[in-house]
C-alpha cells in the first residue's frame, strides 16, 4: 500500500501547530497509523523569503496554491488559511483534485460546509473539520462518532478562548479591555481580525457548525442573534458577583418542536456551575442528550499546539481512511441528511 502525503497552506499560528506536532511527534505518529505521515509540500503566500520552521527538509515550498492542490504527491490538502474567499477555492479546487481535505476553517464551513460536504461525498473523497470548533476538544469526534446514538436535545458552550481569556482576566485582575486583547493576540488567540472574536462571530460560526452536528440541522449564520463581550467592563463583574454569577460569553442550542434556536451572548452563569469554573483561553461544551443525559468536554479552545493537534488528529484519521479506501464511513457533519 502507498504512503499518505499531506500538503499544508498556511503557515500561521495553526499551520506552525501542525507542522511542530508532525515532527516531533512523528515517531508516535507513526507507531499508532503503522506508516509514515509526511509533509510533501508546503504553501503560505511569503513561503520563499520567511523562515520555516523545521521538519520541511524535502517538501515543496510554494506560494501558489495551486501548485499544492494539484500535486501528484499530495494525498490531503490541509486548509489552514481561514476566511471564505480563497480558501473556498482552495478546498473546492482540492476536492475537484480528487485530494481529502482537512481545514480548521469555521468561518467556511459555517457558512458552506455542507455544499462543500455534498462535494467531498460526490468526488469520495474525506472533509475532515476538527480543529473549526474548540481547538483541543475533540467535539466533532464526540457528536459525529462518541455520542452519535444520542438525541441531543440542547447543548451550551463556551466557544471562543479569546473572548474567555478576555473576560476572566478582567474578572480576576480588573485588567482593560485593550490590553488583554493585545496580550491574546500575542498568545495565538485571537484572530488577525479580533472583531470575529470579541463581537461573537467566530463562536456564532462554531456554534452553527456544532448545531449541523448534534441536530442535522443547517442554519444561517447571519439568523443567529449575537452579541460580543466589546461593553463588560469590571462594574459588571462586580455586579454579577454580588448575584452569585460571573460573566461568560455563552452560546445556547436548544431543539425544540418549534425548531432549533441558537444564540451568542454574554451570559450571567451562576459561580456554582461546572461553566463557570471554565478560565483563560480554554472552551467547553455542556450537551444534554435525551438518552445519554449529560455530558461535558473541556479542554484549550485556542492556541498553535491545542489546534495543531486537532488538526493533526484529523490528518491521521483522514490517513487512515485513504489507506483503508474508506471515506465516507462517517458523513462529515454526522447526519447524512443536514436540514434547514
Ligand atoms: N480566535 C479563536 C478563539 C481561535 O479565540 O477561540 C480558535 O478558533
Amino acid at each position: 500500500m502507498r504512503e499518505i502525503k499531506v500538503g499544508i497552506i498556511g503557515l500561521g499560528t495553526v499551520g506552525g501547530g501542525a507542522i511542530s506536532i508532525l515532527t516531533r511527534n512523528r515517531e508516535q505518529i507513526v507507531r499508532k497509523l503503522g506508516f509514515p505521515l509526511d509533509i510533501a509540500a508546503v504553501c503560505d503566500l511569503n513561503a520563499k523569503s520567511r523562515t520555516l520552521p523545521d521538519g520541511l527538509e524535502g517538501a515543496l515550498v510554494t506560494e501558489d496554491w495551486r501548485e499544492l492542490v494539484s500535486h501528484p504527491n499530495v494525498d490531503i490538502v490541509a486548509e489552514l488559511v481561514g476566511g471564505t474567499g480563497a480558501a473556498r477555492e482552495m478546498v473546492e479546487a482540492a476536492i475537484a483534485n480528487g485530494k481529502a481535505v482537512v481545514t480548521a476553517n469555521k468561518e467556511l464551513m459555517g457558512l458552506q460546509g455542507v455544499a462543500l460536504g455534498r462535494l467531498a461525498a460526490e468526488k469520495g473523497v474525506p472533509l475532515a473539520m476538527e480543529a473549526s470548533v474548540c481547538g483541543g476538544i475533540p467535539i466533532h469526534a464526540v457528536l459525529k462518532e462518541g455520542i452519535c446514538a444520542d438525541s441531543v436535545r440542547a447543548f451550551y458552550g463556551i466557544l471562543n478562548g479569546t473572548s474567555n481569556y478576555i473576560l476572566t482576566e478582567i474578572e480576576q485582575h480588573g485588567k482593560a479591555f485593550d490590553d488583554v486583547l493585545k496580550e491574546a493576540q500575542r498568545l495565538g488567540f485571537a484572530e488577525a481580525n479580533p472583531t470575529a472574536d470579541v463581537g461573537g462571530f467566530d463562536a456564532r460560526s462554531k456554534l452553527v457548525l456544532l448545531a449541523l452536528l448534534a441536530f442535522g440541522a443547517r442554519v444561517e449564520p447571519a439568523s443567529v442573534p449575537t452579541e460580543g463581550i466589546e461593553r463588560i467592563t469590571p462594574t459588571d463583574f462586580r455586579y454579577a458577583k454580588q448575584a452569585g454569577c460571573t460573566i461568560r460569553l455563552l452560546c445556547a442550542a436548544e431543539a425544540t418542536e418549534e425548531g432549533v434556536f441558537l444564540s451568542v451572548r454574554p451570559s450571567l452563569i451562576p459561580v456554582t456551575t461546572i461553566l463557570a469554573g471554565v478560565q483563560g483561553a480554554y472552551n467547553a461544551v455542556w450537551v444534554k442528550g435525551d438518552f445519554g443525559a449529560d455530558t461535558f468536554y473541556y479542554g484549550r479552545g485556542a492556541g498553535p499546539l491545542p489546534t495543531g493537534v486537532a488538526v493533526v488528529s484529523d490528518l491521521m484519521r483522514v490517513a487512515r481512511e485513504l489507506r483503508h479506501g474508506s471515506a465516507a464511513r462517517v458523513s462529515p457533519f454526522s447526519f447524512t441528511d443536514p436540514r434547514d
